[in-house]
């Protein structure tokens, strides 16, 4: 019995041995994938290249804020609803220029560590805000202001991500 029952143990080991080789080999693998947009190596760029890039991505927030801002106007009537297609797809523009411009891992600016440490939520966020730029450029696009006001508050995420992400402004001296 005891002779028979060893191999049998053996392949099972075997077999046990290979599934756990299959499953570290898999496990790592898609873990670096899922990880690769924020994994982008600037430990080789040069003082310079690294305040462009952090200039970059702060002039586009800037232009976000504007864009937004104007289409909060045309929503209220005070600004030109002719307006509207321009700026929503500017702001779908931005939006996705932005989470391009975060993918990169540059610390500094305003921008928090953690926006890189806990990549897998910021990007979540940068996603949620690309696709709500994208639905309400979407509906920009058939001149309906209505439409866009009915979309706008929950596609607007701007300070859920800057509470978590975001340094508060230094006090100007
Ligand atoms: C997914 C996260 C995220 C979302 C969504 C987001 N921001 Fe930002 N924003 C940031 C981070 C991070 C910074 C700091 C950038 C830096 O200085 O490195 C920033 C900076 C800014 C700044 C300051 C720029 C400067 O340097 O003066 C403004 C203004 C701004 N955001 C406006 C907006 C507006 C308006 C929206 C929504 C329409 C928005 N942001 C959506 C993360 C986000």
């Amino acid at each position: 019995m005891i002779a028979k029952t060893k191999p049998g143990l053996k392949i099972g080991a075997a077999l046990a041995v290979l599934a756990v080789a299959v499953l570290i080999g898999g496990g790592p693998l898609a873990a670096t994938q899922q990880a690769a947009p924020a994994a982008v190596d600037v430990s080789k760029l040069s003082k310079d290249e690294i305040e462009t890039l952090i200039y970059e991505r702060q002039q586009l927030m800037i232009q976000i804020d504007k864009d937004s801002e104007l289409l909060g106007e045309i929503v209220a009537g005070i600004a030109p609803a002719a307006k509207l297609k321009e700026t929503t797809a500017a702001l779908a523009r931005d939006a996705k220029e932005s989470h391009g411009a975060f993918s990169m891992k540059v610390p500094g600016g305003r921008t928090k560590p953690e926006a890189w440490s806990n990549w897998a939520d910021f990007s979540k966020r940068l996603d949620a805000f690309v696709a709500g730029a994208e639905q309400i450029a979407k509906l920009g696009e058939t001149g309906s202001v209505p439409a866009v006001n009915d979309v706008l508050g929950e596609a607007m995420t701007c300070k859920g991500c800057h509470d978590l992400y975001r340094e508060p402004k230094k006090p100007t001296t």
